[in-house]
């Protein structure tokens, strides 16, 4: 899909199949921006469309084809209550034009960015928003397919601006973000036997190849040199070896401590001795979703040669069920020091981070975030339409929430604490990789993360349903989320510290 850019009003005239003229309930479209490029006889069809046969309410649509021919069609789309307008409805009404072009059979679409915008929002930030949900809404993943269905593609999307210099930038930036969202997703959408820990370092490897990174994976016996017993622990019950990727983009000034991103990367999650039950078990290849975020965030970051230094960190591990796996009960050592009572051999996520979190420690960062799909409580106290946050510092987390809104990746939080620490203490080790009470697994799994950073800033985010399409207007299997957010977030890092300075 590419883009064209209108200026407007009438310099250059939107080019296009199909209109979209979306309105706000009350709104009438012959009022609309638009309309002024439509033919007399166009208008006079619309008028028909008064307030009492397309009212505007939200996800009310039709479809007019004009008699005139010029332009050949135009989709009618209800926005509902402008008081309503959020960034999450424009998000998903830019996907859901993808969808209408498609059913119709329309290649190319014009849409009025202004009347779609937000609140004083300038038209690059609208951009933004329109190109990134668009490429994120035309993806689908067909590696697979003999015959990739190529038909019915939404070719060219014009967006008509007041000041088509002012967004170029915007574009830009909106492609590069969408394109390694994209590629978390065909990361996490990739078979378990196809996305071992070894296949996604030389994935990693080939998707940082010309950008500024440097990269390395540790593979077993470097693992083994750091005293990563954690990590070999959960490994050990499959044939396939462990890596420990390592990504450092240095943008920023040479003195200035970097900040750290760590992914879960569970290349497939049985659930190990604790072997999980049919249901949802066809879905844990996705189980490295956090560690394809970290991987494709910092990459995007770097392409967009961002001033800050940010290291990303992916222990990535198959966790299978066999007679060398490691067993409920078992007492790892973890590269910090700290012993590791296995309660759950399902509880995996959070082994293999104790060792990442500690790894992180050796960079000194001013903060860490990590990125993992570490319980099914998650899952069940937010469902679909946001990721779990914790955070050890308040400012981090109001940063990472308001991030995460304006990327339309959002996060919710939820507590730590000392009552929650006191569930994740060991019997006979240190830390219990299980809670002592069934209730409040999503923050037993961060509270037992937490033993691992000491006192550096650091956010738990844990992916819960969001990381699969359901509901958000994307084509079935991984949504990519985590890569917006880690992005805007180092966006909004970049400008808070140069506000600071300033
Ligand atoms: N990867 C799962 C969590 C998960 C399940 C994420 C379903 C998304 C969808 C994780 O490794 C896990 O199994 N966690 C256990 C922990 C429990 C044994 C303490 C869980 O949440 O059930
Ligand atoms: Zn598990
Ligand atoms: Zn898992």
């Amino acid at each position: 899909m590419s883009f064209t850019i209108s200026s407007l009003p009438e310099k250059t005239k939107p080019r296009a199949d199909a209109f979209i003229l979306a309105l706000f309930s009350g709104e009438t479209p012959e009022r609309h921006p638009f309309s002024a490029q439509l033919s007399p006889s166009s208008k006079r069809q619309l008028r028909r469309y008064s307030k009492t046969a397309f009212t505007g309410a939200k996800d009310e649509v039709d479809f007019v084809v004009f008699a005139s021919g010029t332009p050949p069609a135009a989709f009618l789309v209800g926005l509902g209550k402008r008081s309503d307008w959020t960034r999450r409805r424009q998000h998903l009404f830019f996907r859901r034009v993808v969808a209408l072009a498609r059913s119709q059979k329309m290649t190319s679409v014009a849409v009025h960015l202004p009347s779609v915008g937000l609140d004083g929002e300038p038209d690059a930030d609208t951009v933004r928003a329109a190109a990134e949900n668009l490429w994120l809404a035309e993806y689908r993943y067909q590696p697979y397919k003999r015959k990739p269905d190529e038909r019915r593609k939404l070719a060219t999307v014009d967006l008509a601006v007041q000041n088509e210099s002012a967004v170029r930038t915007a574009l830009a930036t909106a492609k590069t973000v969408a394109k390694y969202a994209n590629c978390c997703r065909d990361l996490a959408n990739t078979p378990g036997g196809d996305m071992t820990p070894s296949l996604l370092a030389s994935k990693a490897k080939e998707i940082v190849a010309k950008l500024p990174i440097t990269f390395r994976a540790l593979d077993k016996r470097a693992i083994e040199k750091e005293c990563m017993g954690a990590i070999l622990g959960v490994a050990r019950g499959s044939s396939e070896d462990p890596r420990f990727l390592i990504m450092e983009y240095r943008g920023g000034k040479r003195t200035d401590a970097p900040v750290v991103f760590v992914g879960k990367g569970v290349t497939f999650d049985s659930g190990g001795i604790n072997l999980k039950p049919a249901e949802g078990l066809k879905e844990m290849h996705m189980d490295m979703s956090g560690g394809a975020a970290v991987v494709c965030a910092v990459a995007a970051i770097a392409e967009r040669k961002l001033p800050l230094n940010v290291i990303g960190l992916v222990p990535a591990v198959e966790n299978m069920p066999s007679g060398s796996g490691y067993r409920p009960g078992d007492i790892l050592k973890s590269r910090s020091g700290q012993t590791i009572e296995i309660g759950n051999t399902d509880a995996e996520g959070r082994v293999i981070l104790a060792d990442a979190l500690d790894y992180a420690l050796h960079y000194k960062p001013r903060l860490i975030v990590d990125l993992a799909t570490l319980t099914g409580a998650a899952v069940v106290a937010l469902g679909f339409h946001y990721n779990a946050l914790f955070a050890s510092d308040d400012r981090l987390g109001r940063m990472l929430q308001a991030s995460g809104d304006r990327a339309g990746d959002p996060v919710w939080p939820l507590p730590l604490g000392e009552e929650y620490a006191a569930e994740v203490k060991g019997t006979i080790g240190d830390v219990s990789n299980v809670g002592k009470h069934r209730y409040g697994g999503a923050s037993h799994g961060a509270v037992f993360l937490q033993q691992f950073v000491k006192k550096t800033p650091w956010a738990h985010v844990d992916l819960a349903m969001m990381t699969s399409t359901d509901g958000q207007h994307l084509a079935p299997g991984a949504s990519g989320t985590g890569v917006r957010l880690l992005v805007a977030f180092a966006e909004d890092l970049i400008r808070s510290d140069s506000a600071r300075h300033a």
